[in-house]
């Protein structure tokens, strides 16, 4: 089983997008695909009312999803930790207390521009930028979907 864990802020905007699209693309069995915020702001909440409109107009149902808060207990449950920017991986690397949880956290859009350390941005307070995180988390989770 591979477990793939997807991570943001606020776990309302992307990361419940990114785990939706990885799932999506990951249709056989093995695979464990979930998302949490480091954020406690949202907890046990539904999506993003603008998170669910785009992806569902790309043919993903995310509204099964409730957000929940990441925790320590995750390094261990997980084999990549996946987060959407440098504040979440800031935030995430604070709790880690292995060089093995230290090496699961893995920037997403590095797998598209390796290194680069490119943030996915913060679409809470651009009505108008869910497509394009949408898009750059599509393209990332292609090429997750084939690696793992
Ligand atoms: P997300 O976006 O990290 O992509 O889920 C946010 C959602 C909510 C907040 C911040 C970011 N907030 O401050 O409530």
């Amino acid at each position: 089983m591979t477990r793939v864990l997807m991570v943001c802020l606020g776990n309302i905007c992307r990361s419940p997008l990114a785990e939706g699209i990885l799932k999506s693309k990951l249709t056989g069995e093995g695979y464990f695909i979930d998302s949490a915020g480091t954020g406690r702001y949202h907890i046990g909440g539904l999506p993003d009312a603008r998170s669910i409109a785009v992806a569902q107009k790309h043919g993903i149902d995310i509204t099964d999803q409730r957000c929940r808060q990441f925790k320590k207990a995750d390094f261990d449950r997980y084999d990549y930790i996946y987060v959407m920017d440098n504040s979440n991986r800031r935030d995430v690397l604070s709790l880690a207390e292995t060089e093995a949880h230290h090496q699961k956290v893995r920037m997403i859009l590095n797998e598209l521009f390796p290194n680069e350390n490119v943030d996915v941005p913060d679409p809470y307070y651009n009505d108008n930028g869910f497509e394009q995180v949408f898009q750059m988390l599509d393209q990332a989770c292609e090429v997750i979907a084939k690696k793992i």
